[in-house]
């Protein structure tokens, strides 16, 4: 094993900025559903409001920051490993059978987070950015009124923003189980906070039977 950087550091602040945004948005945006008592209504209004702005913000950083270092090709899905991935997670890991693919500094996801984490991104986030944006501006103040956009009634927006909303929390769960399923319970936690985790060396990888990901980037 060899002790690599993996996750940068702009990497591990918008990561746990993410996970704290979402988590505080579940949280206030279930308080104005009505499931749960916290703040306060008009308060979690409020709250869920400004959370949001920083969250878009965070989000216009992210994409350039994807962009600007091409660590969007990470997320690329992959049919390669893709069913021994989903396997492992019901069946190996329950038998202490070995990960079917190692994680690399060049390809750190495996073909399952590829394929969830890239369905988070390209779907559900715009999904809620833009039902979040309907369902702040769907009215609007104009100078003499207030203007409605054309989109159909609040209902569908809420709806959807709601389903959006209950994607990301089962997300979120099960998120915190897949955490503690690395080389040790707690490597990958530690990882995303050092941005060091230890991983297999080259010459390991080529003597084992595992197949290894395919590295997606040049650097
Ligand atoms: C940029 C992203 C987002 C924006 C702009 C946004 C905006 C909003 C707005 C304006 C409301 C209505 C508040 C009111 O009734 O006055 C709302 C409700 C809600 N939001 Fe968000 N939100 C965003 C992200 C999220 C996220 C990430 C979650 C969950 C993890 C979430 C969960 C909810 C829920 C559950 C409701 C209540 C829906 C209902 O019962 O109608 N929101 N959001």
């Amino acid at each position: 094993m060899k002790r690599e950087y993996v996750y940068r550091a702009f990497e591990r602040f918008w990561h746990w900025m993410q996970a704290m945004l979402i988590l505080f948005l579940g949280i206030t945006g279930f308080e104005i559903h009505g499931s749960i008592r916290f703040f306060g209504y008009d308060q979690a209004v409020r709250y869920h409001n400004t959370a949001a702005i920083s969250f878009l913000v965070l989000i216009v950083f992210a994409i350039f920051w994807h962009f600007t270092t091409g660590e969007w090709r990470q997320y690329l899905p992959t049919w390669k490993n893709l069913r021994a991935q989903a396997e492992y997670y019901v069946f190996g890991i329950f038998r202490n059978a070995p990960h079917p693919t190692k994680k690399t500094v060049l390809s750190k996801l495996n073909p399952l987070q590829k394929l969830v984490y890239a369905g988070l991104k390209a779907l559900v986030i715009p999904v809620m950015v833009i039902s979040g944006l309907l369902y702040m501006f769907y009215r609007y103040p104009h100078r003499y009124e207030v203007l409605g956009l054309n989109v159909g009634g609040l209902e569908v927006i809420a709806v959807v923003h709601t389903i959006g909303a209950f994607l990301l929390v089962s997300f979120f769960v099960a998120h915190l189980y897949l955490i503690t399923t690395g080389h040790t319970v707690t490597s990958n936690l530690k990882a995303m906070i050092t941005g060091y985790e230890e991983l297999p060396e080259e010459s390991d990888e080529k003597k084992s039977s595992v197949e290894a990901n395919e590295p997606v980037l040049t650097k």
